[in-house]
């Protein structure tokens, strides 16, 4: 009894935690859940956790910004800072945090948003700052080349930072490259090797043939064979047999043989 007790506050307390200390993206938008929000929140399964950082000199200035891929910048503080900027000489600006993401996604790109950042001093109306990520599609890369464009905070609201990095879960899925006729060519050549090798076997230990007579129906494929050579010779060759002898000259008489008696010779009997 007072085991389960336990477990219960267990549970409890862990979950009170959780909450406090986000793991992982957050996407909001009230009660409802976008499906497509949450499959584009799996495709990113590959980058999570994953850090990235850019530096860059604006006059005097050096700003430096981390980013994480649905996963904390510093995971000792429960700030759930997602992408945070570090000022040389001052304390660090979050820009946005993962308990406030949304994913939106085209053919070869996708958007991620990181919002409820610090708030702006002076710009904005003193908003809360905002980081707009796009993860362009490239093949050879699971994540690299993160950089910031631009600070947007000469509006009135809806200020925002843009950066953007490369990824190849950014990429369209691959179709398959096999068409119909390929696939029915494997079908093809498997059923004929299922043939071949089942009627060997067959021929082999149940019928007990030796030698050329192991291969399944024999009799049919020669006879095919030679039914094929005559229509062969019937198509393409461009004078009839018969009428050869009408063309021959002097010195076929002197040769002796005539082709006819020699392809007789060929013909199995
Ligand atoms: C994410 O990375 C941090 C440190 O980089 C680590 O402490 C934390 O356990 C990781 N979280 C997950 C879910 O992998
Ligand atoms: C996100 O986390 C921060 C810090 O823990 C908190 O102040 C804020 O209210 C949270 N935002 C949302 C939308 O849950
Ligand atoms: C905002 O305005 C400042 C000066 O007015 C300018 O230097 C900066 O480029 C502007 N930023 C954008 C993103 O338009």
């Amino acid at each position: 009894m007072y085991a389960q007790l336990w477990c219960v506050c267990i549970v409890v307390v862990s979950a009170l935690a959780d909450d406090q200390l986000v793991n992982d993206c957050i996407l909001t938008g009230g009660d409802k859940k976008s499906a497509a929000e949450q499959a584009l929140h799996q495709r990113l399964a590959p980058l999570k956790n994953m850090s990235f950082q850019v530096s860059v000199k604006n006059g005097e200035d050096s700003y430096m910004y981390k980013f994480v891929v649905c996963g904390r910048v510093d995971s000792s503080t429960p700030s759930n800072a997602g992408l945070v900027q570090s000022k040389t000489g001052s304390a660090d600006t979050v820009i946005g945090r993962i308990n406030d993401t949304h994913i939106i996604s085209g053919t070869d790109w996708i958007m991620l948003f990181y919002k409820s950042g610090d708030k702006y001093d002076n710009h904005c109306d003193k908003e809360s700052r905002q980081a707009m990520v796009m993860i362009s599609c490239n093949k050879n890369t699971l994540g690299a080349g993160f950089t910031i464009i631009s600070e947007e905070r000469n509006k009135t609201n809806n200020c925002f930072y843009l950066f953007e990095m490369d990824s190849s879960v950014a990429c369209p899925a691959e179709e398959s490259h096999l068409s119909v006729g390929s696939i029915l060519l494997i079908v093809v050549c498997v059923l004929v090797a299922v043939y071949i090798i089942g009627g060997f076997l067959y021929k082999r230990f149940v019928v007990g043939a030796k030698g050329i007579e192991q291969f399944p129906n024999i009799t049919f494929w020669q006879e095919f064979g030679n039914l094929v050579a005559d229509g062969c010779d019937f198509v393409c060759r461009s004078r009839p047999r018969s009428s050869e002898t009408a063309y021959r000259g002097v010195g076929d008489d002197q040769l002796g043989e005539e082709p006819e008696e020699r392809d007789d010779h060929l013909l199995p009997m």
